[in-house]
C-alpha cells in the first residue's frame, strides 16, 4: 500500500477512534464510516442483499468498522471484519469489538462459502486487481452470492496525476467485464448521486470528528497527506471525473 494510503488508512483511522471514543457513542458510527459515507448508500445495500438477523456478513475493507456497526443496527447480523492496516483493525476493535481479522481482500482469510453475504466498500478502487477481489468475494459467500459493492468508478481513465496515490479506479467497461471475469453479475445498481443526501445529525457528527481530528493532529504529516488525498477524491467526484456507484450482485 502506497505511504499517502498508509497516512489515510492506518494512522489516521486510528486517530478517529481515539476522538470518536472521547467524543461518546452517538459519533462512533458517523466516525466510523471513511468512505461508505452517506448512510442512505447503507440502507439501501442492506435491502438490496435482504440482509436478516443471525445471518453473517463480511465486511471486506472494513476500515473503522462503522458500515458494519450500521448494519447491526438495522438488522442483528454477525459481521466479520478484515481489513489490511492494523491501526485500523485496532480502531474499529475498539469502537465495536466485532470479530477482525487482518488480511487484504484479493487473499481473503476466509473459508470458501463461509458467509451469507458481503460487502465491499470504497475498497475495489484501492486495489490494483480488482478481478481478483471480486473472485475472492464470491468464493466466500454463499450461494446466491448476495455481495455489495460500493464503487468509486471513473468515465474514462485518469491520468497518474489526477489520482489520488495508490488508487486505481475502474471504468464502467473495465468494471463490467471484472465482474464477468469473476462470475457475478449487478441485479441492481444506483448511482451515489440519486440518493437522499445524508441527514443533518449525521453530517454534524462527522464534522465535529474532523475539526477535533484537525485540532489534534493539525500539524502531522499523516493528516495534511489524508487531507490531500481526499480532498482529491472531492475534487473529482465534485468535477464529475469520477461518480460513485452502489451495487447489489450475485453469482451468475
Ligand atoms: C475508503 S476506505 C473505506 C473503509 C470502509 N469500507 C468504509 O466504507 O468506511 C478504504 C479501505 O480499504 C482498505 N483497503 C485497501 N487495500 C485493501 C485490500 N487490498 N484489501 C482490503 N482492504 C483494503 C483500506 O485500508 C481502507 O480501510
Amino acid at each position: 500500500m502506497s505511504d499517502a494510503m498508509s497516512a489515510e488508512f492506518d494512522t489516521v483511522a486510528e486517530w478517529t477512534a481515539a476522538v470518536a471514543r472521547d467524543l461518546g457513542p452517538p459519533y462512533h458510527v458517523p466516525a466510523g464510516c471513511r468512505g461508505s459515507g452517506n448512510p442512505a448508500a447503507l440502507d439501501w445495500l442492506i435491502d438490496e442483499l435482504e440482509l436478516r438477523g443471525g445471518e453473517s456478513l463480511l465486511d471486506c475493507g472494513a476500515g473503522v468498522g462503522g458500515p458494519a456497526a450500521y448494519a447491526v443496527d438495522r438488522q442483528p447480523v454477525l459481521p466479520l471484519l478484515v481489513e489490511p492496516e492494523a491501526g485500523a483493525c485496532r480502531a474499529a476493535r475498539s469502537l465495536f469489538g466485532y470479530p477482525t481479522v487482518q488480511g487484504s481482500a484479493d487473499a481473503l482469510p476466509v473459508a470458501d462459502a463461509a458467509v451469507d453475504a458481503a460487502w465491499c466498500l470504497g475498497v475495489v478502487c484501492t486495489t490494483p486487481d480488482h478481478v481478483a477481489v471480486l473472485r475472492e468475494l464470491r468464493r466466500v459467500v454463499r450461494p446466491p452470492g448476495r455481495i455489495g459493492l460500493l464503487v468509486f468508478v471513473a468515465h474514462t481513465p485518469l491520468t497518474e496525476d489526477e489520482i489520488p496515490d495508490g488508487n486505481n479506479f475502474p471504468t464502467p467497461d473495465s468494471l463490467r467485464d471484472a465482474l464477468t471475469a469473476a462470475g457475478l453479475a449487478a441485479v441492481s445498481r444506483m448511482r451515489t448521486s440519486d440518493l437522499p443526501e445524508m441527514p443533518d445529525e449525521w453530517q454534524d457528527r462527522v464534522d465535529r470528528v474532523d475539526e477535533e481530528l484537525a485540532r489534534r493532529y493539525g500539524d502531522d504529516p499523516a493528516w495534511q497527506v489524508s487531507e490531500r488525498q481526499s480532498g482529491q477524491m472531492g475534487d473529482l467526484l465534485a468535477d464529475g471525473r469520477i461518480f460513485g456507484e452502489v451495487l447489489s450482485l450475485r453469482q451468475t
